[in-house]
């Protein structure tokens, strides 16, 4: 038992069961252990490490950075946080916006709902969140996650969130018979939820705008139509980006997708911000948010917003980006990724549902039987068959996601071609070894 086993208490798992590698250093898309193996990182270690590990542009930025400064409080001005509130306002085309910085992603969720709370006078107005989301596990963050594993922990109605049923096309709510239908319906229903509160009441509607970390994949018509809805009702929409943004889902930011008619009046990021290399988020607020808050004092702050070192990282990170051309990239390795995915669901009938790729980012879920689509495990179980494959990768060099009954493929933006087909061909075996079935072509 080695001393990180005996000593921390480590996230989202059962204490006595945690036996992870310890890591030791990293290049690109591999991560090296302390066992002296290299491993291949098909998730991003949480879909956050979008610019690959040890990215030396980074690493140079951040010692630079420490070299001149490391640390001012808030309240008083640093150069590369300026910088990159202008860099977010330009990319983002928030002109006359204003950016928070938080530490991470909870925080970031959190401040969003407590800023544009204060900035439109509403302090308990409702926030209307959604199913089968995640925002982060601050208390805040967890009310406004739509989490099986945690919704019993925490009164969501005592933050004031209210949460309306997501566009889960592979089991609509509704039982609509398309995507697109299941989608209108469940962005109707954002717009009713608000109807029934009354618009006055709410403060907000938070929701991530393409992919989460939960499984749903938003059907393209989804999110032009709860910002129909929003604007319809003057209700601010806050696009939750933290997983979404820098690549992940083939835009700098997933709304991007949709052009104007899919603009939120707040974004909240973090992880591929710095690319993970340190810890920040930010809400970006629009012009008309910002100004209600330019003659009120705001009510909120933390000892790290826009910590120098995250600051000149998340700088680091958008000059990587950009110079090269990785959200482009993302776009390629999504559709790769993709047609793979789906390739080998037409090998492998314990696959039921292929969705996403808008950039690295597919969901595979599993199913028991395909024609009913009887889940393989109860939602939020792992199944053991997945547990065992997931295991099996790690022990060929392979480190995939998986949530439930999901695996989730979600590689650095950086990485080469032969290694995400090296570790497909890994994944199609090891279907086949865990999940033995005959071919399948039938839906
Ligand atoms: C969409 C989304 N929002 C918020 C968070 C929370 O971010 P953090 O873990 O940095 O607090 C996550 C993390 O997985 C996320 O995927």
């Amino acid at each position: 038992m080695n001393d990180e086993r005996r000593s921390v208490l480590h996230s989202w798992c059962v204490q006595a069961d945690w036996n992870a590698p310890t890591v030791t250093g990293g290049e690109g898309a591999h991560l090296h252990l302390a066992d002296g193996r290299s491993i291949l990182d098909f998730s991003s270690l949480a879909e956050c490490s979008n610019l690959g590990h040890q990215h030396p542009r980074l690493v140079a930025a951040i010692r630079a950075q420490a070299e001149r400064l490391c640390f001012v409080t808030n309240a008083w001005g640093a150069a590369p946080r300026a910088e990159l509130a202008t860099r977010l306002l330009e990319r983002t085309g928030f002109a006359g916006g204003r950016v928070f910085f938080t530490s991470g992603g909870a925080e970031a969720n959190e401040h969003a709902v407590k800023i544009v709370r204060q900035a439109l006078r509403r302090p308990r107005g409702v926030i209307v969140a959604r199913d089968r989301s995640y925002h982060g596990a601050t208390h805040l963050a967890m009310a406004l996650s739509g989490d099986a594993r945690t919704s019993a922990l925490v009164d969501a109605t005592a933050f004031g969130v209210t949460h309306v049923p997501a566009p889960y096309a592979y089991r609509c709510p509704w039982g609509s018979a398309t995507p697109a239908a299941c989608a209108d319906r469940a962005a109707t229903a954002v717009g009713e939820r608000i109807d029934a509160l009354g618009a006055e009441h709410v403060a907000g509607v938070l929701i991530e705008p393409d992919a989460g970390s939960n499984g749903i994949v938003a059907p393209d018509n989804y999110w032009p139509a709860v910002r129909r809805e929003t604007a319809a009702r003057g209700v601010p929409l806050i696009a939750d980006e933290v997983m979404s943004a820098f690549g992940r889902c083939g835009e700098w930011f997933a709304w991007q997708r949709h052009g104007e008619p899919g603009r939120p009046d707040a974004i909240t990021l973090a992880k591929g911000l710095t690319g993970a290399a340190l810890p920040l988020g930010a809400v970006i607020l629009s012009a008309d948010l910002a100004a209600r808050l330019e003659s009120v004092a705001l009510q909120t702050g933390l000892t790290y917003c826009g910590h120098p070192l995250a600051c000149a990282a998340g700088l680091a990170a958008l000059a990587a980006y950009e110079d090269e051309g990785l959200i482009a990239r993302s776009r390629r390795l999504g559709a790769d990724l993709l047609a793979a995915a789906r390739a080998l669901e037409a090998r492998h009938a314990v696959i039921g549902d292929v969705r996403g790729g808008h950039g690295p980012f597919v969901v595979v879920e599993l199913v028991a039987d395909r024609a009913s689509r009887a889940p393989l495990a109860p939602w939020p179980t792992t199944p053991a068959g997945l547990a065992a494959l997931t295991t099996a990768a790690m022990d060929e060099g392979v480190s995939f996601a998986t949530r439930g009954n999901l695996l989730l493929l979600a590689p650095p933006l950086v990485i080469r071609e032969h290694d995400m087909a090296d570790a497909l061909a890994l994944l199609d075996r090891l279907l086949a070894r865990f999940f033995p079935s005959p071919a399948r072509h039938d839906a």
